[in-house]
């Protein structure tokens, strides 16, 4: 078995890595809470899916592999949280809107291919690359802190391929790796 999704990777680490030192500083009182996302592993996940076995992931791929999707650019845009700014328990970077419509027919393609063998998303999709998580039990309000970035823009990720990903949570934190990859073309 195998704690699995499926995600587009990104390539803008050092600009992501920027922005989150710039909210860390931002975030006055709760920067200790605040647990980055790590380079290696900043991701858009387009599907999640919990545990699975080798024989559910062969059986994914054999129906993501005849999908066929167009290579398409996305730009970061605005800064916001989980379940919102004032309770926050995830903190992501959001897309440009016509980057963000390609995320989504993406990722329905993928549901409807993963729905063809049995998996359903667990929530609907929702564009966005998360940059922090909230180590505290209680969410935090950053509200405030994130009006300041409400604005930001930066960065052009070329999304080419997605990944079924293994994620194996260590104590130092999840350490994901590509069980495959379905590339797209034009
Ligand atoms: P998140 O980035 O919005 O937190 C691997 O755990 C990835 O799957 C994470 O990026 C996480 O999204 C996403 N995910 C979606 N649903 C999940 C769930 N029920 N449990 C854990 N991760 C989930």
């Amino acid at each position: 078995m195998m704690r699995a999704f499926i995600a587009v990777d990104v390539s803008s680490g050092p600009a992501i890595t920027a922005l989150q030192k710039d909210i860390i500083a931002a975030a006055h009182g709760f920067s200790s809470v605040l647990r980055p996302v790590e380079p290696q592993n900043l991701h858009f996940t387009l599907l999640f899916l919990g545990e699975i076995s080798d024989s559910d992931a062969a059986g994914i791929h054999s129906k993501l592999r005849s999908l066929r999707f167009e290579p398409f650019d996305l730009s970061y845009v605005g800064v916001g949280a989980f379940p919102r700014p004032e309770s926050a328990r995830v903190i992501w970077v959001g897309v440009d809107q016509e980057g963000g419509r390609r995320l989504e027919e993406l990722a329905r393609m993928v549901v409807g291919a993963a729905s063809e063998v049995g998996f359903k998303p667990d929530k609907p999709f929702s564009p966005h690359l998360t940059v922090f998580r909230v180590k505290s039990r209680k969410p935090v309000n950053m509200g405030g802190t994130l009006g300041k970035f409400e604005n930001v823009s930066f960065g052009r990720e070329r999304v080419e391929s997605f990944h079924l990903k293994k994620s194996e949570l260590t104590p130092r934190g999840p350490v994901y790796s590509n069980v495959y990859t379905v590339e797209g073309r034009s």
